[in-house]
């Protein structure tokens, strides 16, 4: 396999994040959620210079910053529409928390990569995307940029922006100014199969530990490449690790306990099962630019997924396990322990993905003599409630010794996004945290705060946003000299589509059907010193996707202030740094 199709296969990782970002159409259970207000969450978001805004709501004990990446550049400067939210352009948001004074500094900026700087150089969009836009192979229909679109990660001193099919970005932390791609310490190259997961996992210790991976479709099988991480730095606790994956690999999270890596395979393959001449023609129409990069990935359901586990150490004399599950296919885990030969771990389970993920209605349009997919929002054409994959949050209990598993459903709700509290990272946890849809029983946009109680689920919470907002990942961080699992608070950023603005919501972890306890107003208002925005932007963060929280850094507005003047100053549009 050369290096160009096995970029191509990773890159399809990034359907990863698209769980979350759903939309519907036009079967919504009334009053559950406002469709318009949810698209409007895909226009263009604007920079925004740092300021404070006072909030004497926030909890005294609460202090660090909060930092959420999404993709957010949905029209190009030549007014294209990106096709797929996922091949959008990074957009990261920085709210540094101080509740001792009862003030947030805001700043949002995106992400300097290489390829936005040239589109912006050249005020036209230049690549192609994975889920849209397809270009020729002879048009450089292979020559994707980093978005760096999907997660942040605070280690060893350095805020990094990663995507999972390239290189991390390295970002001043205060500012959010971008330094650039960064080799992580000479681990990772900067071939197009090299990258760096947007999952890194954190550990309850301090240490971090991420993958990557570069799928074979020619050969069938997956490399991966693990690394565990030493806490405060980029020095490895133990040799790097590298496997090959029986199957065509496409993870887009992983899991670590005390002793293994969790990988957990689904069925998916290049192009149909069975029907090699559809295969071939979906191949050639991906070749001659009609067919996107993630329409010919196809999620096989008469095979099982799969779960695979590594020693994190491999001097330990453990050997690599392999067990046989139902077939399912997760994009987030949120988390997995140990406990003598068994190993649990709680995911978000779907049974179909199919139509989620291969988008081929720009084919059909083009068939239709229209100009393909330059001029519709993904999210403008899919059914929400039907095409949207349903998820659960499922556990599954593996016993080492017999190779055998049990499962178990925690929660039926549609939600996405799982996390628990950091302190349990790796351990057993009772409480997971997600957001999910304001519907109990369809299929709607992710839009409350949910706590489920995995050991007594009369004890879960939701608290639900209004019909016209959206939630994104939900963060928990400890309430200062908590020892309690859920002693603490949990953060998101909500949008509101009517108004076009957004605020992050602090909720009380242990009380989370009262709702938010502290609001944080995010967009900047032209009166208030923003910039004037085109009537196509928005002045805050719309739809983001993971988000990360710092206790403890807390720079003050001039610091922050004394950085972006040190980068150069923002402009509301993009990239005054560049
Ligand atoms: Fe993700």
């Amino acid at each position: 396999m050369d290096g160009s199709t096995r970029q191509k296969v990773s890159l399809l990782v990034l359907v990863t994040c698209a769980a979350a970002l759903r939309i519907d159409a036009s079967k919504a259970p009334t009053g559950s959620w406002d469709r318009a207000a949810f698209l409007s969450g895909f226009q263009n978001a604007a920079e925004i210079p740092a300021h404070q805004v006072r909030c004497a709501q926030l909890p005294s004990d609460l202090v660090g910053t909060y930092y959420r990446n999404g993709p957010a550049r949905f029209v190009g400067y030549d007014g294209k529409k990106v096709r797929h939210p996922l091949d959008a352009d990074g957009l990261v948001t920085g709210v540094t928390l101080d509740g001792r004074s009862g003030t947030a500094v805001i700043r949002q900026r995106y992400v300097a990569t290489a390829g936005a700087i040239a589109e912006y150089a050249a005020q036209r969009t230049l690549y192609p995307g994975h889920f849209g836009n397809p270009r020729a192979l002879w048009d450089g229909g292979m020559r994707f940029k980093n978005r760096a679109n999907t997660n942040c990660l605070w280690h060893g001193g350095k805020l990094l922006a990663l995507w999972e099919a390239s290189r991390p970005h390295v970002l001043d932390p205060l500012s959010l100014a971008t330094h650039g791609e960064w080799d992580v310490d000479g681990l990772v190259g900067s071939c197009p199969m090299d990258n760096f997961a947007a999952h890194p996992r954190l550990g309850s210790d301090g240490g971090v530990a991420n993958f990557a991976y570069a799928g074979n479709p020619a050969a069938g099988t997956t490399t991966v490449r693990f690394w565990d991480f030493q806490p405060g730095s980029y020095d490895l606790r133990s040799p790097a690790q590298k496997h090959e994956v029986p199957g065509f690999g496409l993870f887009h999270d992983f899991l670590v306990t005390e002793n293994y890596f969790v990988l957990v395979a689904s069925p998916a393959t290049w192009g149909p099962v069975g029907r090699p001449t559809r295969a071939l023609q979906m191949t050639l129409e991906f070749v001659t630019g009609k067919r996107p990069f993630g329409s010919m990935i196809c999620f096989d359901e008469s095979q099982p997924t799969t779960v695979h586990l590594y020693p994190r150490d491999e001097r330990s004399g453990l050997r690599p396990i392999a067990i046989e599950l139902d077939t399912f296919f997760s994009f987030h885990h949120a988390n997995a322990w140990e406990e003598g030969d068994t190993l649990v771990f709680d995911t978000v389970s779907t049974p179909k993905i199919n139509r989620w993920i291969r988008d081929d209605s720009s084919l059909k349009r083009t068939k239709r003599g229209h100009k393909g997919d330059a001029d519709r929002n993904f999210f403008e054409d899919v059914d929400f409630e039907r095409d949207a994959p349903r998820t659960d949050l499922v556990r599954y209990t593996l016993d080492l010794k017999s190779r055998s598993y049990a499962r178990r459903a925690l929660s039926t709700r549609h939600l996405e996004y799982p996390s628990v509290a950091p302190s349990v990272s790796g351990l057993r946890h009772r409480f997971v945290y997600t957001t999910a849809g304001s519907n109990a029983e369809g299929v709607t946009p992710v839009a409350s705060v949910l706590k489920t109680d995995t050991e007594d689920a009369s004890k879960s919470q939701i608290w639900l946003a209004r019909p016209f907002e959206y939630c994104g990942e939900v963060s928990f961080t400890p309430r200062a000299g908590s020892t309690a699992e859920d002693d603490g608070y949990l953060l998101t950023i909500c949008y509101d589509g009517r108004a076009g603005t957004s605020a992050l919501l602090v909720l009380d972890a242990r009380r989370v059907a009262d709702g938010p306890i502290a609001r944080v107003p995010l967009s900047l208002a032209e009166e208030e010193g923003g910039e004037p925005l085109p009537s196509d932007a928005i002045a805050g963060p719309g739809h983001g996707v993971h988000a990360t929280f710092v206790p403890g850094l807390a720079p003050t507005l001039h610091e922050v202030q004394e950085a972006e003047e040190h980068r150069g100053r923002l402009g509301s549009r993009f990239l005054s740094d560049a």
